[in-house]
Formats: C-alpha cells, sequence, structure tokens
C-alpha cells in the first residue's frame, strides 16, 4: 500500500518559505516548531529536496525534551548526487533518492530510481519506501518537492503553520509551479481545524 503522505509547511502569510536569499530560520515561533517535532514523532519518514538540504542543513531528527522513540527515516530527493557528505542527514538513518549512478555519501543509503523529466519519479519513491514497509511521511519541504508531491496527487493532508509575517513575491514559494491553467484544475482540499501556536497559526488539511 502507498504511504500516506503529509505536506508540513512553515510560512508567512502569504505562503512563503524564505527569503529571496533563502534565509528561512526561522519564519514560525518556538511553539510551532515545537508541534512540527511531535509531528515528526508520529511518522515513518521525513523527505526533503537536495535544495533545502544545501540551504539548510537540517538534522530531520524528533528533538522534543525526554524523547525516547525512534527517529524517522530521513529521505532526501537528489538527482545528481549534490547532498555533501558533510552534511547532517548523511550521518545514518538516510535514504537519498537518485536518477544518478548511485555512490554511498557519507553513512547514507543511495538508491537510484525511475526518472519522470530526469528526477526521482514520485511514483517511483513512494513504491520503494513502501517496500521498505513506511507507512507515512511527512514532506519538509521546499517548494519544488511540494510542488512534485501535489502535481502527483500524492498529497493526503496538509499540516499548515502561518506565521503573522509578510515576505512579499520575491521570497521563496511553500509550493513551486504547478502549471494551472484553469481554476477547476487546481489541487483542493478540506479544513480539517485552525488553532492558535504561539503567535501562529496552526491550520490542518485533508484532501477534498
Ligand atoms: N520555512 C520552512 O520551514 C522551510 C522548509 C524547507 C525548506 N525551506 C527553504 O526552501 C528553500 C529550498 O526550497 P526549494 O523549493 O528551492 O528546493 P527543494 O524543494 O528543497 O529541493 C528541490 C530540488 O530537489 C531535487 N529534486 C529531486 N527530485 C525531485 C522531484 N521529484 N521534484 C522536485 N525536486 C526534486 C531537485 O534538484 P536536482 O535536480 O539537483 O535533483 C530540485 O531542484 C531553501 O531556501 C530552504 O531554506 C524552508
Amino acid at each position: 500500500m502507498r504511504p500516506r503522505v503529509i505536506l508540513k509547511l512553515a510560512t508567512s502569510l502569504d505562503g512563503r518559505i524564505a527569503t529571496a536569499t533563502g534565509e528561512s530560520q526561522w519564519i514560525t515561533g518556538p511553539e510551532a516548531r515545537l508541534q512540527g517535532h511531535r509531528l515528526r514523532a508520529t511518522h515513518d519518514a521525513i523527505l526533503v529536496g537536495v535544495e533545502t538540504v544545501l540551504a539548510d542543513d537540517p538534522e530531520l531528527t524528533v528533538r522534543l525534551p525526554d524523547y525516547a522513540g525512534t527517529h524517522p527515516l530521513r529521505v532526501v530527493l537528489d538527482s545528481r548526487l549534490r547532498t555533501p557528505a558533510t552534511a547532517k542527514v548523511a550521518s545514518g538513518n538516510t535514504l537519498i533518492f537518485t536518477t544518478a549512478q548511485p555512490h554511498p555519501i557519507g553513512q547514507a543509503e543511495v538508491v537510484a530510481v525511475a526518472p519522470n523529466d530526469g528526477r526521482p519519479a514520485i511514483s517511483a519513491v513512494l513504491d520503494a519506501l513502501a517496500a521498505r514497509n513506511i507507512g507515512s511521511i511527512l514532506i519538509e519541504g521546499g517548494g519544488r518537492v511540494a510542488a512534485s508531491f501535489i502535481q502527483a496527487g500524492a498529497v493526503d493532508a496538509i499540516e499548515w503553520f502561518r506565521a503573522p509575517m509578510l515576505l512579499g513575491g520575491e521570497g521563496r514559494p511553500c509550493i513551486a509551479s504547478l502549471a494551472l491553467a484553469k481554476l477547476a484544475h487546481a489541487p483542493k482540499f478540506r479544513r480539517l481545524g485552525v488553532e492558535p501556536v504561539g503567535d501562529d497559526l496552526w491550520e490542518r488539511y485533508a484532501r477534498a
């Protein structure tokens, strides 16, 4: 069975995840970030694109006080294997999906999958994760990877943390191009709930 896919967004009010120069830490406040760690603890894998690894060098671990559970598998989509061996995610418990000839990067496992436009095809990534008994994946950005999952019709739910700041049109969008010509083709979601977390708002959506 294909894993359940949850898209986690931490954005400005106008849906930006970083400034034009790529600065993103931190848009949301400590309470929202804590909730983000609680979300991580409830999923089998956390997935990001290689640009997020290069920009932020994220650890992608569960950092909660007194947490004694397991850490989700870390997954990176990286067609050309640009993930540095010194990246935090290269320290193990990580799977890198590529379309290039695989070679080890640090302690990370590198796996080649079928391409779509030269990049790991989302369907192939989901099949490979399902084969490893991954039941749920939290997508943590960036905008291009989020757009690929949306375009593949693979996003089942959205956990959206929205901070009361504006970053403007030059900021990096939380969802990159979907190449939509018609409103009728826009992916639609149903709101499940809204609650304040610190100064931010946490909106939860399921696929309509
Ligand atoms: N606010 C937040 O919480 C937050 C969270 C995450 C990221 N960010 C910010 O977002 C920015 C990075 O976002 P981004 O949109 O530029 O990049 P991204 O989505 O992190 O990574 C995109 C890259 O992933 C690779 N990729 C491999 N397979 C792919 C596929 N099937 N679909 C799409 N991409 C695929 C591509 O590079 P190759 O062609 O080389 O494979 C692509 O350029 C950074 O500035 C980061 O700080 C913010």
